[in-house]
């Protein structure tokens, strides 16, 4: 019994601990019990890491059903949201091992003694994660399935599902037609067209005022002319991890009916390396009308941001403008995968992403933009290069960028060192994790 379990030493209840019982003349046949380690301790991140280990040790055992004796420490929310985005799998691309390891999911779960009052904040939590599981999806597919016409036809899918979602996508004339200069100098030396896509969302028709959400969309990034090395270009098809955190936000924002006005902007290109490739040296003009030196084809992230920046500032009237990108590998030198890069021009907006990084655990940590950093980016040539050395090579793509925001409360999230992890942990099963999505429907549900 659960008794010897405790007796034994066996079982020390340390966060995540579990072991199976199974206990005679009892109406169920197996049991589990969960360790929550210290109860002053079990905060929501806890009991979210505590019952992805429950997930997983019943998906070992091929169990698709479960029901849960809530503890009586914290609320029931972190205890479903462990759980549910435990319960994602990728396995699209296996084949022979799918036979020996099938896919397992959890599909029902029996929470006993949930209040009747609590159960929206459950529908909310599972809205949310379903639109995290849509935004890995698209991070974890093949960099030649995603492309930017595929990430274009998920924004028109969106429309199609959603009323309230309205998509325009430019294809490569269209691009020309505006100038964005930037956007079709990186896209040289891609086979495939570029895309830029607008995501509209009226949730406050009464608002005249509307939340840009910028995201890089980089389908794969080889670096161009100044190619990766092997070793830092295999996880290059995460480069379109800010895409799909605004698809999937836009997504969660309109399931949720937010009362807020949203502006999805994707700059979306292969950065390939090709005989027409963009060449370091050259100058091109932005959508902006300011010229860029290119120091370094690799910095190719800021160059599309820019053009989509500035397209979004000169047609829409925004309250707050939010890029999010996988931008610098100097973001992962600094913060490692344990928190997104936070740049802003405006305090009050920072302090309330900081917040909503707090709850979630999508954790951001504020970096300075001090304008002394700004002559590392000075061209002898053009108004701007797009990269210096690698002192502070995070921070100056945010210097970069905002040298393209006008008077608008701005924050940047590079996303780097968390969209895409080396092994799984936790409640993230897979390589893409979707941080940004729940951080930002957060946010959003804050100020709104
Ligand atoms: N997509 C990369 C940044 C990146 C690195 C994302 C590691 C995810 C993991 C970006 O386009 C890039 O190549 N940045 C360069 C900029 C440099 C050339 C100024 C970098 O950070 O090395
Ligand atoms: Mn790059
Ligand atoms: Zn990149």
């Amino acid at each position: 019994s659960y008794r010897s379990l405790l007796n034994t030493g066996d079982f020390k209840g340390k966060e995540g601990e579990v072991a199976f019982f199974y206990p005679d003349n009892k109406e169920e046949e197996r049991l589990l019990l969960l360790g929550l380690g210290k109860q002053v301790e079990c905060k929501a991140e806890n009991l979210r890491r505590a019952y992805a280990s429950v997930v997983k040790a019943c998906k070992k055992k091929k169990l698709t059903q479960l029901s849960f004796l809530l503890p009586v420490a914290g609320g029931v929310g972190p205890i479903v949201e462990g759980v549910l985005l435990t319960n994602y799998t990728f396995d699209q691309l296996k084949r022979d091992s799918l036979k020996e390891h099938p896919t397992v999911v959890i599909d029902k779960l029996y929470l006993i003694g949930v209040k009747e009052k609590e159960k929206p904040e459950l529908d909310r939590i599972q809205t949310i994660v379903e639109a995290t599981h849509f935004g890995k999806d698209l991070v974890n597919g093949n960099a030649d399935e995603v492309t930017p016409q595929y990430l274009a036809e998920q924004a028109e899918y969106l429309a199609k599902t959603y009323a309230a979602i309205k998509t325009t996508v430019f294809d490569k004339k269209r691009i020309e037609k505006e100038k964005m200069g930037l956007l079709l100098a990186v896209n040289r030396g891609s086979f495939r067209d570029p895309s830029f896509i607008l995501v509209e969302y009226k949730g406050n028709p009464l608002d005249k005022n509307v939340t840009a959400l910028v995201g890089k969309g980089i389908t794969y990034d080889t670096g161009g002319l100044n190619l990766k090395p092997t070793g830092s270009m295999e996880t290059m098809k995460d480069d379109m991890a800010g895409a799909a955190v605004v698809l999937a936000t836009i997504k969660a924002a309109a399931e949720l009916k937010l009362k807020i006005n949203l502006v999805g902007a994707i700059a979306s290109t292969e950065n390939s390396i090709d005989a027409r490739s963009y060449k370091p040296g050259d100058v091109y003009i932005s959508h902006a009308g300011k010229s860029v030196e290119i120091s370094n084809t690799d910095a190719e992230g800021r160059l599309v941001l820019a053009d989509a920046i500035s397209y979004v500032q000169k047609h829409f009237s925004l309250a707050r403008l939010i890029d999010i990108a996988t931008l610098t590998g100097g973001i992962v030198v600094a913060l490692g995968e344990e928190a997104t890069g936070l740049f802003s021009n405006d305090d009050k907006l920072a302090e309330e992403l900081e917040k909503a990084g707090q709850k979630t655990y999508e954790r951001v940590w504020r970096m300075p933009l001090f304008p002394e950093y700004r002559e590392a980016l000075k061209s002898t040539i053009a108004d701007i290069k797009n990269s210096a050395d690698r002192k502070a090579s995070g921070i100056n793509g945010a210097i970069f960028l905002k040298e393209f925001i006008k008077d608008v409360p701005w924050a940047h999230l590079d996303i780097a060192g968390t969209a895409f992890i080396s092994s799984p942990k936790h409640y993230q099963t897979t390589s893409a994790t979707g941080v940004g999505i729940r951080l930002l429907i957060e946010f959003l549900t804050q100020v709104s």
